[in-house]
């Protein structure tokens, strides 16, 4: 199934702590962006790639695609306040695609098989995302106190790829920008509109370069795929 995807990149990484977009810091010889970007290049059903960014980082991305012979990038909008925003962004700025999947420009080990099995249950069935099963025993916890045992059998936790019928997607930022709804992934925004959202199960190597811990992990991931 051919798909277009969305890269979100204009973060600020502040959980990493590094002082910069977390995306520029290497993970061994290359940038995490770029790990990302040259799955999506190198997957032959990604027929575009769209990178929400910040205004003055769009120099430094730009030299990194020429650098790393990226050539299927057709837009880099400007990306906005919060994760919702940036992605709304490129939505707008692209052409009707049948399938779009939004994918965090932070998790570079995201496999080709995985993109293409959301991209196909997407275009039957309207919506897909990647998640794993809860490995630990869940609480809900308030105020230091436990307040119950949640069933770890029906607990998922979920990733990016998140995969729709563009016009689904579309819908769903366009009612949610309205009625002032932010939601931390796209799949909250489709589930508003009473949409079914399938899980397609994915790997625990999907992370999402995100505290300074993730680089170690990361870093062990690319040693063993070696
Ligand atoms: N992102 C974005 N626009 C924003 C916020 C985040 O495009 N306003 C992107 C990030 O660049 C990242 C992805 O969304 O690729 C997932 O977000 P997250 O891991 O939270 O990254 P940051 O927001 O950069 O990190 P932090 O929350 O620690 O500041
Ligand atoms: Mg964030």
């Amino acid at each position: 199934m051919r798909y277009e995807v969305v890269l979100p990149a204009a973060g600020s990484g502040k959980r990493m702590g590094a002082g910069q977009n977390k995306l520029f810091l290497n993970l061994a010889d290359k940038p995490i962006l770029v790990h990302t970007l040259l799955v999506f290049e190198q997957d032959e059903n990604c027929t575009g790639i769209w990178i929400a960014v910040k205004d003055e980082e769009r120099p430094f991305i730009r030299s990194l695609i020429e650098k790393y012979n990226i050539v299927k990038v057709k837009g880099m909008p400007t990306g906005g306040e919060e994760r919702q925003h940036s992605v709304h962004s490129c939505i707008k700025e692209m052409n009707a695609v049948d399938v779009v999947l939004v994918h965090d420009a932070a998790r570079p080990f995201i496999t080709i098989p995985k993109i293409n099995e959301l991209a196909e249950v997407a275009y039957e069935k309207g919506a897909a995302i990647a998640g794993v099963r809860a490995k630990d025993t869940m609480k809900v916890v308030h105020n230091g106190l436990i307040k119950a045992t949640v069933d770890r059998e029906s607990l998922w936790m979920v990733q990016t790829p998140q995969a729709f019928r563009y016009e689904i997607l579309a819908e769903a930022e366009d009612l949610a920008e309205k009625a002032g709804f932010l939601g931390t992934d796209e799949a909250m925004l489709v589930e508003r509109l009473g949409h079914d959202i399938h899980i397609v199960e994915c790997s625990y190597e999907n992370v999402k370069m995100t505290t300074q811990e993730d680089l170690v992990f990361g870093e062990a991931i690319l040693k063993q795929r070696k």
